[in-house]
Parts: structure tokens; sequence; C-alpha cells
């Protein structure tokens, strides 16, 4: 969690450390869309007082607040403006907006491809090669997203067939921001306890002999992070995001294929490390096996990225990038996008105030913003800011103002709880299309503990009208990245048969009309055409099978 505390009082806003308790700045609102800085305390400055990373996030704060909070050409509301109305303002992005920041994205798509260090990281993936689904053998592979450990045994059985046995372990949320070794020896226990389950027996070395390596297990590790790949098999972390920040990986240089292996080496487990995959690319893999159409991969669950197939002429950076595959005579390769981090800048996007509230307490601050609008992590807590918002206006759940009784009491701190609001109440609340909305009523009872007789049908209206912009929001910002992918590759849509966009993650999965908005935001940008020949496909968990895959292809290149 963020040592940064943002409070917002009679129109000024107050930052201050979490620590320390020492008042930083205020900020002052001068119009509803526009605050500006108006005081620093000489102590900011101050070491002692304030650790230069909370330091860095104010000044990152300040600047996101003192700019003005709609980044687009909305005028401001005036202050008597019916809050709903400000909100389906502030979210509904037009056709205009959407194609401006398509524009936009095909641009940084083309910075991230001809150099290092662009707002699009656009990271060659070193898989050259697209799957033909005739290729056979076993691999184990380890997914790690963001909730999730998945430990897999996938059977490449050929004809676009697979078997996975497979097991999930939820990531503890400390070592979320445990030190590197304790997630990935956790990893490891993870790998134990899937063996054992399956009954399958551990490879473990021979202490007399140490066997060889062509005894040893190979597997591929999905590691869903911002990764700058240098190799099939290595790889140093550019970013954190979805609330990961494990000391001993970011800035250290570490090879993250190694550390793991370290891991594996201490247990005396005979299983080889040999490809390091991002999901998107597995997701895209995976679905290739069986769709040789399928050249695009997304992610849209707890966090959100996308990744395509590239041809080698466009990727002007690669003659600058250390290094050593002697294959580097390919056509095409896969890119991981890394779309997460696009606008970082916040030039394009508009962002509400409910969007900077979250980001400035988040521990990335100022980063993987476009990630913070779209994806499952963030999209309730946006929710939860704005029904708090409302709230204080009474515009909802006036009831738990009263403070008379209980449940209504606590019921009203429950609303003041950072994330818990999740993206799953935000799908449920969307799928009740009935006219009592008694399925709402229901997951707002839950939620705050309260019967649902203390629910009233206005509650569920508005509640239901918040939800609904903030899902609309992200599936079109989705459907934008996908547009600017297929802008970028025009050739991928020139045969009737088009291409297929493999899509994992909950969103997609469980968000009602998630799919809808996407197409309709296509057909805006792309034309009907274009958009009939691409085809949204859910392809659920992916991103092991993918992993397994590129194990494969890494084998392959070794003989
Ligand atoms: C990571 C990406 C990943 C995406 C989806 C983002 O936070 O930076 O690497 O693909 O989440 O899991």
């Amino acid at each position: 969690m963020s040592d940064i505390r943002v409070q917002r009082r009679d129109g000024e806003i107050r930052v201050s450390s979490f620590r320390q308790v020492h008042h930083v700045a205020v900020l002052k609102r001068l119009d509803p869309a526009d605050f500006r800085i108006i005081t620093f305390r000489p102590t900011f400055l101050d070491p002692p007082t304030l650790a230069p990373r909370a330091l860095a996030r104010a000044l990152v704060l300040a600047t996101t607040i003192s700019t003005p909070i709609m980044s687009h050409p909305t005028p401001p509301s005036a202050d008597s403006e019916d809050p709903l109305a400000r909100l389906e303002r502030e979210f509904n992005l037009t056709p205009v907006q959407l194609s401006t920041i398509a524009t936009r994205f095909v641009n940084e798509m083309r910075k991230g491809l001809d150099r290092h260090g662009a707002t699009l990281p656009m990271i060659p993936t070193y898989v050259t090669s697209s799957v033909t689904g005739h290729e056979r053998g076993s691999y184990m592979a380890l997914d790690m997203g963001g909730t999730n450990l998945r430990v897999c045994r996938v059977d490449l059985e050929g004809a676009g067939r697979v078997s996975v046995e497979q097991e999930t372990f939820v990531i503890p949320a400390e070592l979320k921001l445990a030190p590197i070794v304790d997630l990935f020896d956790w990893v490891v226990s993870c790998v134990e306890l899937f063996f054992t389950h399956k009954g399958h027996p551990l490879p473990l070395v021979d202490p007399e002999t140490e066997a060889a390596q062509q005894d040893s297990l190979y597997v591929g590790f999905t590691f869903s992070f911002s990764v700058n790949q240098t190799a099939l098999n290595r790889g140093t972390l550019l970013a954190w995001s979805k609330g990961f920040h494990c000391p001993g990986l970011l800035g250290t240089g570490a090879d993250i294929v190694e550390l793991l292996q370290e891991s594996f080496r201490r247990r005396r487990h005979r299983i080889v490390v040999t490809a390091l995959v991002n999901d998107t690319a597995g997701t895209l893999l995976a679905c290739g096996y069986q769709d040789p159409t399928c050249k695009v991969g997304v992610i849209l669950g707890t966090g959100t990225n996308a990744a395509y197939y590239e041809t080698r002429s466009a990727l002007r950076k690669w003659g600058t990038l250390p290094h050593e595959d002697p294959r580097s005579s390919f056509t095409e390769m896969i890119i991981n996008t890394e779309w997460a981090e696009f606008d970082d800048e916040r030039d394009v996007v508009p962002v509400t105030r409910y969007d900077c509230e979250l980001d400035v307490a988040t521990n990335d601050v100022g980063t993987s913003i476009f990630e913070k609008l779209i994806s499952g992590l963030y999209l309730g807590e946006v929710v939860r800011l704005a029904l708090a918002d409302l709230h204080s206006h009474k515009l909802v759940f006036p009831r738990l103002a009263d403070g008379a009784d209980q449940p209504f009491r606590t019921a009203q701190k429950t609303l003041t709880e950072p994330y818990r609001f999740t993206s799953e109440y935000v799908s449920l609340i969307v799928a009740d299309t009935s006219s009592d909305l008694a399925a709402v009523a229901q997951v707002l009872a839950d939620f705050l503990g309260v019967p649902t007789a203390g629910i009233s049908h206005t509650d569920c209206v508005v509640v239901r009208t918040v939800c609904s912009l903030v899902g609309t929001r992200a599936a079109r910002l989705s459907a934008v990245g996908v547009a600017a992918i297929f802008t970028r590759r025009p050739e991928l849509l020139e045969k009737e048969e088009g291409s297929t966009v493999a899509v994992d993650g909950s969103l997609f999965e469980k968000y009602p009309g998630w799919v809808e908005i996407m197409e309709e935001t296509l057909r805006g940008l792309l034309g009907e055409e274009r958009t009939r020949r691409i085809r949204l496909r859910l392809v659920k968990d992916g991103s092991g099978i993918g992993a397994a895959i590129v194990a494969m292809l890494a084998a392959q290149q070794q003989k």
C-alpha cells in the first residue's frame, strides 16, 4: 500500500506521508475539474521526514492533481451539475475521443518498435515461429498471474489437441510484497504439492550422481509482468504491477529464470526452466495451436495487456538489442505490447478524479494508467470511489448516513474500505436487467452487510448506472488497443478468413456484454467490413498451455 495519504476537505486536498503524518502539500480546487498546489511545507524536502520514494510519489501526485483532472476537451462542469450527469459525462468516451486515442496508440506502437525506452515497451518475446497444431510432447508449465499460480502438466497431442493436468494455488497476499526469493520458493513448494496431489514421483537430483540434463523436466514459466526479455529463457523485470512489489528483482539486473532455477536447485529438483513467457503470448500460442489464424492474444483479467505477431522489418530496434539468437533471420516475432503502460504521460486518455484518487493510493503511482482504467483489479475500486462520492452527496445509500442502527453504521465504514467492492460485484450488478433489480439489491446487501430492505430501488439504479459506466469505458478502451494492433498490421485482415483474437480473463468472460461493447467500438474505429473479420475468442487458461508450447520451441532450438 502507498505510504502517501490523500484527504479531501473543503475543496482542498491534503497530501501526507502515511508513516510520519507530515503534512506535505495542500492542493486547492480552483474549479470542479482543476486543482492547483497552493502550499508545500518546507519539511517536504527534508529527507528525514519523507523517504525519497514517498517524495517521488508526492510529486507525481502533485502533477497528477494539479493538471486538469479531465484531460480531454469536455468543458468542466458547473458545481451545480447533477453528480450523476457529471459521472455520465466524465466516463463516457465519445467516438471522436476513441478515435484520437486509437491514433495515438498506433503512433506509440511505432515508437516502441523503433527504440528502446518508449512509453509502450513493445517487448520482443523471441518467439519467432507460429505453431502448427501438429507439435507433440509433454511439458510442464508454471503460470503466475496476478491472483493465482497454476502448475500444469501439458500434453501436446497433435491435431490441435491438448490435455492438461493442473492445480491452482492462490498467491498469498503477503508474498506479493515479500522478497522475490520467498515468492519463488513458494512457487517451488506448489510444484511439490502438485506432484504429491497428482501422485507423480517428484523429479529429484540423485545426491550421488547429479542426474544429467536430458533426464530433467522442462518447464515454461509464464510470468505476467513487464519483463525485458533478452532470450527465450532470459529476462529482467521492467516494472511491477497488479499490487506486487517484491524486493530483489526490479533494478537489480537479476535474471528471472536464473532466480527461479536457483529455488529449484536449492530443493534439488531436476527441473529446468527453459522458457519465460508473458501470459498474452502464452494465450496467443495456445489458441494458435488450434487456430492458425490467431495472431493476437489479449488478457483482460486482474491486469491487462496484449501481444501480437509483428514483422521483422517493423521491429527496427532489433539491431540495437542485446541478443545472441542466431536465428535473427526470422520474418515474424510475437511482440508483447505491455499496453498497461500506454499513455502514462496522461496526454490523451481522459481520466476522472476517481482514477486519480485510485492511482495515488497504489504502490506504482503514475504508472500503468491504462491498466488502472481497464483491469479487474481496479474496476470495482473506481466504482467504490465514485459511490463514496455520491454517498457524500446523499445520492446513494442515504440510510447509511443516518447511523441509526448498527448494520448501517458498519456499512458506511465498508464503503470507505479500499478494494472491498470487487469487479465480480460489478459484473453481477450489470448482469441484472430486471425491472426490480432484485439481484443488485442482494449483491449490495451482501457487500454492505445490511438487509435487502435497507437498499432502495434508487440505490440499485444509481449503483448499476455507475458500474455500467465504468465497465463500458473499460471495454471500449480494450477495443481501442485491439483496433490499434489491426491498424498497424492491416494485412492480418486482408483475407476473407480474417484473424482470431484470443482473449483470456475474468472481465471478458464474466462482464455482461463486454464482447458486444468491444465489437461496437471496433466497428466505429475500423469499419464494418474489417470488424467482421475479427473473431474475439475466449481462450480460458491458455497461458499455461502457451508456456508449455514455448518450452517445446526452446527444446527444438537447442537441438
Ligand atoms: C503486466 C503484463 C501482463 C498483464 C496481464 C500487466 O500488469 O504488466 O505483463 O500481461 O498484466 O496479466
